[in-house]
C-alpha cells in the first residue's frame, strides 16, 4: 500500500493542534507528511518542516508559496490539512479546493456561514473533498452512539443533553492575558466566542448521533468576568428535523471541568451517556432495564465502531485515535477515487463541509437569538 502524499498549512511547532494531527495522520500509515506550510514565520515554519522529513523544495514560507509550488506537480499531494487561526481558513480552503486539492480544515470551516456556503458550493461543483475535523465524532462509541440510534434500538429520539463546558477562562486575573482576550473581542473572534470554539463541538455531536439536522435553535449568552464583549457561557436549545429537542450547555467559566464534552441521548426506548474524557465506555439504559456498560473493542459493537477500534478491549486509546479515524476514513474515501471504485460504506462518516456551513448557520443564529432575548431563529 503506497502512502498517500499529504500536506499540511499551520499547525507549527508548539501549536496546540498540529501534533495531533501528524499522530493522527501517520497512525494507520495512510499518509506521508510531503509538504508543508506550517508556520506564520516562514523561516520557522521551512526547518520546522525539515524536521519533520519534508524534502527542502516542498517546505515552504507561506501557503500561497505552497499552492504555487504544488499545483502543477505530477507527483500532487492527495490531501491538504489545514490547521491555521479561524480567519484564515475561508481563504486557504477556497484556494486549496480551487486548485483541484481535496482538504481537511480545522473547525470552525469559515467565520460567516455566507463563506461556509461558498466552500460548499465549490466542493459540490469541483467534485472535491472539502472534510472539517469535528474529530471527537470518529471515536469508536460515538459511531456506536449513531449506529444505535439509525438502527433503531432508541427509538425516536426525544431529548439530547450536549455539553462541552471547561474552566480555563475563568480567571479574571488573566482576562486581559492577549492568549486569552482576543477570544472576545468581536473584531478577532466574529460574533461568538465560546459556542463559537468548543460548543459547536458539542452541536455537530448531537446532530451527528442524531441523523437530524437543525431546524431552529434559542439561546442565552452570558458574559461573566470583567468586560467580554463576547459570552464565555451559554445556553442553546435546539430543535432537530425528525422533532429531537437538543439542550446545550458550554462554557468557558466552569471552574474544575476540563475538556467536559459530553452527550446524553434519550429515546422512547432507551437512553445512552457518553463522557469525552472517558471515551471507553458507552453507559446504555432500555427504557424499565439496567444500565449496562458497553466497553471499546467489544467485538459485539456495531461494524461502525468495531472499524474505528485499534487496540485490544481494556486499554485506553484516546483523542489522536479518534482524529485518526477522520483519516482513516479518508485514505479510503481518496483511494477509491484514485481507482474509481466505491468506498467502504463505513468510511463516509467523516465530517464534510455540510456539517461546517450547519455549524456557522447555528453560530449565527445563537448570537442572533442570544441579542433579542432567546427568541426561536430559523436557520
Ligand atoms: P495555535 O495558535 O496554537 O497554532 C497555530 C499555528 O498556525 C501556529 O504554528 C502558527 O505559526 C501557524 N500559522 C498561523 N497563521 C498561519 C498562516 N497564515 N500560514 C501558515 N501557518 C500559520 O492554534 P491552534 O490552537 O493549534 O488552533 C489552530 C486551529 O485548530 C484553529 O482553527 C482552532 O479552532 C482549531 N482547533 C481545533 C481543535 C479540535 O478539537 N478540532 C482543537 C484545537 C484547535
Amino acid at each position: 500500500m503506497t502512502r498517500l502524499k499529504w500536506g499540511m498549512i499551520g499547525g507549527g511547532e508548539g501549536s496546540q493542534i498540529g501534533p495531533a494531527h501528524r499522530i493522527s495522520a501517520s497512525l494507520d500509515g495512510h499518509f506521508q507528511l510531503t509538504a508543508a506550510a506550517l508556520d506564520i514565520d516562514p523561516e520557522r515554519g521551512k526547518s520546522y518542516a525539515v524536521q519533520l522529513g519534508v524534502a527542502e523544495d516542498r517546505a515552504y514560507g507561506n501557503w500561497q508559496e505552497m499552492l504555487a509550488g504544488e499545483r502543477d506537480r505530477p507527483d500532487r499531494l492527495d490531501l491538504v490539512t489545514i490547521a491555521t487561526p479561524n480567519a484564515t481558513h475561508f481563504e486557504i480552503s477556497r484556494a486549496f479546493l480551487e486548485a483541484g486539492f481535496h482538504v481537511l480544515c480545522e473547525k470552525p470551516l469559515t467565520m460567516t456561514a455566507d463563506e461556509a456556503e461558498q466552500i460548499v458550493a465549490i466542493t459540490s461543483e469541483t467534485g472535491r473533498i472539502c472534510a472539517v475535523n469535528y474529530g471527537y465524532s470518529g471515536y469508536p462509541l460515538v459511531r456506536q452512539m449513531r449506529a444505535m440510534v439509525a438502527e433503531g434500538e432508541l427509538g425516536r429520539i426525544r431529548l439530547i443533553k450536549a455539553e462541552f463546558a471547561h474552566g480555563f477562562h475563568a480567571d479574571a486575573e488573566e482576562a486581559d492575558n492577549p492568549r486569552i482576550r482576543w477570544r472576545y473581542d468581536p473584531e478577532q473572534a466574529g460574533t461568538s466566542a465560546v459556542f463559537a470554539d468548543a460548543g459547536i463541538h458539542a452541536f455537530h455531536m448531537a446532530c451527528f448521533v442524531a441523523g437530524q439536522t437543525p431546524t431552529e435553535l434559542s439561546a442565552d449568552f452570558a458574559s461573566m468576568v470583567g468586560d467580554r464583549q463576547l459570552e464565555d457561557d451559554a445556553m442553546i436549545n435546539i430543535r432537530l428535523s425528525d422533532g429531537a429537542l437538543c439542550r446545550l450547555w458550554t462554557s468557558a467559566i466552569a471552574v474544575g471541568r476540563m475538556h467536559g464534552l459530553t452527550l446524553q441521548v434519550f429515546g422512547e426506548k432507551g437512553g445512552l451517556s457518553w463522557q469525552q474524557q472517558h471515551p471507553e465506555q458507552l453507559h446504555w439504559t432500555p427504557l424499565n432495564g439496567r444500565t449496562q456498560i458497553l466497553e471499546r473493542g467489544d467485538a459485539a459493537l456495531s461494524p461502525q465502531a468495531v472499524r474505528a477500534s485499534r487496540i485490544p478491549i481494556g486499554h485506553a486509546e484516546g483523542m489522536p485515535v479518534a482524529f485518526a479515524n477522520i483519516y482513516h476514513d479518508l485514505a479510503e474515501v481518496l483511494r477509491a477515487k484514485k481507482l474509481g471504485s466505491a468506498a467502504d460504506p463505513l468510511a463516509l462518516d467523516y465530517p464534510t463541509a455540510l456539517d461546517g456551513l450547519w455549524s456557522m448557520r447555528a453560530i449565527e443564529a445563537a448570537a442572533k437569538s442570544a441579542k433579542s432575548g432567546g427568541a426561536w431563529v430559523g436557520m
